[in-house]
């Protein structure tokens, strides 16, 4: 460890570290562009210069190792004039057309500005111009004239996708970014460059004038595309008499598992949330309150006793798996998930992707529930009632030559839901919460991200009436059905997320 001064505050920080690193680390404002953790020190934007005591000008942070005693100062009149100096010379050839740009409310451009800039332009010659709209592929759309040569997006290309699309073409004050001819952003990863792009030269085609940031809501979540489990942002808006809408999944730092990224399949899969607005209960096709089908699940689940088969899918949490046994239990039935865990080997990579689909199939495992063909074969045979849970099966109960009655409990309203006896809508991953184990064996409590529709529950919440014990709550599973079960002996809802064995 060193011990420095920064600002006239003594901090304790790692010798040797990059002092950008511990100032941010320090929550200390320092601007920046081209410096990204994930992407180390590049030097080119100079915006990030501080004053070192016995140093005869001033220094770039994010190439500056720290030596024990250093005395810093990031500001003072002396480093405001030269940050201001340095953002002077990144506006030149600026547009300044925030009014319309995608990034106005999180761009690091505008933000510096009203730190430290707040001047009149000097230019009195005409300012260069560039591209506004280049497609690069991959949904991702170039302004050529906000860009500040930052070359984040190229290394992350270069390093982390390692794809190399993108490259600087030109000199001086005509240099842009550009795809090498013949090539278009083509990485699943592609549209982590927006998230890198510090200023709006980068959008995102699928976002991009749809909202403005300030109006958005974020919520932390957990993506349940794969097994990975990657941390997001989830960011939503109500208009008013009008549902909640996601408009967009961003990647949360979780150096256990993503990182600073997602892949674009994730990303994009917020439209399936979107997707499970609008439902309602359905008896007989018709719709009913809420209270009265969970009244007539009840009825069915005495009426079937015994003969009660519940399939379920690999994407509800391990809480609601432990509670459906819990059911299962109470009135006989039998519990199957086969056909839940799949691999799809044309997703899955050596990054985040991974061809395990199934986004909690670990939990089924861990709690013994059967995923296979002959006990599910078994189980139908003897079953008069078939619930599926987070999933939609009546062409697979077809397919076997089942006739009987059936039960959805689904998240998104299913053509197939109006022949069946009783369509319960449960709420969708983003608006319930639930903890997933991912392929590490890392349990992860998701929180409710969005608002409940009124006419739709927590799956938790319609087991718990009918289990009738109180106990509606993902912490009050844990407490009283979890903890005292192998292989969770040693987890508790309070110390998630935490790794397992396997
Ligand atoms: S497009 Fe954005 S990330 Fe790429 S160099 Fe320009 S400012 Fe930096
Ligand atoms: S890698 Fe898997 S969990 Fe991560 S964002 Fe992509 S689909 Fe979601
Ligand atoms: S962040 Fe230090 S030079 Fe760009």
């Amino acid at each position: 460890m060193a011990h420095i001064t920064v600002d006239g505050t003594l901090l304790e920080v790692t010798e040797g570290a990059l002092l950008i690193e511990e100032l941010l680390h320090n929550k200390i404002n320092i601007p920046h562009f081209c410096y990204h953790p994930s992407l180390g020190k590049d030097g080119n934007c100079r915006m990030c210069m501080v004053e070192i005591e016995g140093q005869k000008r001033p220094q770039i942070a994010c190439d500056t190792p720290i030596k024990n005693g250093m005395i810093v100062r990031t500001k003072g009149a002396k480093i405001d004039q030269v940050k201001r100096a340095m953002l002077e010379l990144e506006l030149i050839n600026h547009p300044i057309d925030c009014p319309i740009c995608d990034q106005a409310g999180e761009c690091q451009l505008q933000n510096y500005y009203m730190d430290v800039g707040l001047y009149e332009s000097r230019l009195s010659t005409p300012k260069t111009h560039g591209q506004k709209r280049v497609d690069l592929g991959a949904n991702v759309v170039l302004d050529q004239e906000r860009c500040v040569l930052c070359t984040r997006c190229v290394r992350f290309t270069q390093n982390i996708a390692k794809t190399n699309e993108l490259g600087v073409l030109k000199r001086a004050d005509h240099s842009v970014i550009t795809t090498f001819p013949g090539t278009q952003l083509s990485s699943p990863y592609a549209m982590n460059v927006v998230d890198l792009c510090p200023v709006g030269a980068l959008t995102n085609k699928d976002f991009r004038f749809h909202k403005r940031v300030w109006f958005l809501q974020s919520q932390e979540a957990i993506c349940n595309g794969c097994a990975r489990g990657c941390s997001l942002f989830v960011d939503h808006h109500k208009e008013k008499y009008k549902e909640e809408v996601i408009y967009r999944y961003r990647p949360r730092l979780n150096v256990d598992v993503n990182g600073y990224f997602i892949c674009d399949a994730g990303r994009l899969s917020y439209k399936n949330e979107n997707a499970c607005q609008g439902v309602h209960p359905l008896i007989r096709g018709k719709i009913s309150e809420s209270e009265y089908a969970e009244g007539k699940l009840l009825k069915l689940l005495k009426r079937h006793q015994g003969k009660t088969l519940w399939l379920i899918s690999s994407t509800l949490s391990v809480e609601e798996m432990v509670r459906v046994q819990q059911v299962a239990r109470t009135y006989g039935s039998f519990v199957s998930a086969y056909g839940a865990l799949y691999e799809d080997v044309s997703f899955g990579d050596t990054f985040l992707k991974c061809s395990d689909r199934s986004s909690n199939g670990r939990s089924l495992k861990l709690l013994h529930i059967d995923a296979s063909e002959g006990y599910f074969e078994t189980a139908l045979d003897e079953a008069t009632l078939v619930i599926t849970v987070g999933r939609n099966d009546v062409d697979t109960l077809d397919a076997k030559g089942y006739s009987n009655s059936v039960v959805i409990v689904s998240q998104q309203p299913l053509e197939a839901c109006e022949g069946v006896e009783l369509f319960l809508p449960m709420s969708s991953h983003m608006a319930r919460d639930g903890s997933f184990i991912n392929i590490d064996g890392r349990i992860q409590y998701s929180a409710c991200a969005i608002p409940l529709s009124p006419d739709v529950k927590p799956l938790l919440s319609i087991l718990a009436n009918v289990l009738n014990d109180g106990v509606f709550t993902c912490k009050e599973v844990w407490e009283h059905h979890l903890s005292d079960r192998a292989p969770f002996l040693d987890v508790s809802f309070e110390n998630l997320p935490i790794k397992i064995d396997l």
